[in-house]
């Protein structure tokens, strides 16, 4: 069964997630579609048992860090992933330094953690590879010891191919999954679920899902609409 990660980043009002749940409604699969809302509605759907992850931790567990959430009043909500390293909280708010710090919480509290990586212009294959190696050393070096295959989630989202409807073509992209799927083995000895994100829609869909290594997919603005969600999980479920 593939992973529907939902990421409805700074979007939706109160009113609308209502509306979206209305629609949902017994639907869809809830084991494998995991909800990110914005946080004053992560219990609504935790409420109606949807998995649901946030958008991003603080680096701290707690104290004075005006503007953060902790881990622990998230983990209150009821989440079970987070998000960490997504390109738009690499680009305005965070430092690289602490991508490392947010997964050793998310995983000490048992919160899986999605590390979003990817390239942020179109390159070759090799210049692609150094730079999703130095990402993933960046995070996996100093939290060896308390990885697992099942306590890290790897999504792969190329920054040029974020809300431009544009995607990898699929031998880049397939070349790209393996290239992240035999490093980790070879180098860590983890086997992780790899998701793809960046333009998933009904359209790019047909071919991606002709990529077999992905385990899922993390999709921004197509998944606003819950018809959309509807349609995809029904084509890939
Ligand atoms: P997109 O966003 O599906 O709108 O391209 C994906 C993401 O930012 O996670």
């Amino acid at each position: 069964m593939k992973l529907l990660c939902l990421n409805f980043k700074m979007n939706l009002l109160k009113k609308d997630v209502l509306k979206y749940l209305k629609c949902i409604d017994n639907k869809i699969d809830k084991d494998n579609i995991i909800f990110f809302p914005s946080i004053p509605y992560i219990e609504l759907f935790t409420k109606e048992n949807y998995l649901v992850g946030s958008q991003d931790i603080s680096f701290k567990d707690f104290g004075s860090f005006t503007g953060d959430t902790s881990i622990e009043q998230l983990k209150e909500l009821g989440i079970k992933y987070t998000l960490i390293g997504h390109s738009e909280r690499r680009k305005y708010f965070d430092d690289d330094k602490y991508i490392s710090k947010k997964i050793k919480l998310a995983v000490e509290n048992n919160i899986i953690p999605i590390l979003c990586i990817g390239e942020e212009l179109k390159g070759d294959q090799s210049e692609t590879n150094a730079i999703l190696k130095e990402k993933l050393d960046e995070v996996i070096i100093e939290n060896l010891i308390l990885l697992n295959n099942d306590n890290l989630i790897i999504a792969y989202e190329p920054i040029w191919a974020i809300g431009s409807d544009i995607i990898p073509n699929n031998n880049d992209l397939k070349n790209t999954i393996s290239f992240i799927d035999n490093y980790l083995i070879n180098t860590y000895n983890l086997h992780l679920k790899i998701l793809y994100g960046g333009s998933v829609n009904l359209d790019t869909l047909d071919s991606l899902e002709k990529i077999k290594e992905l385990d899922g997919y993390l999709i921004g603005s197509f998944s606003l609409k819950p018809e959309n969600v509807l349609a995809i999980s029904k084509k890939i479920m």
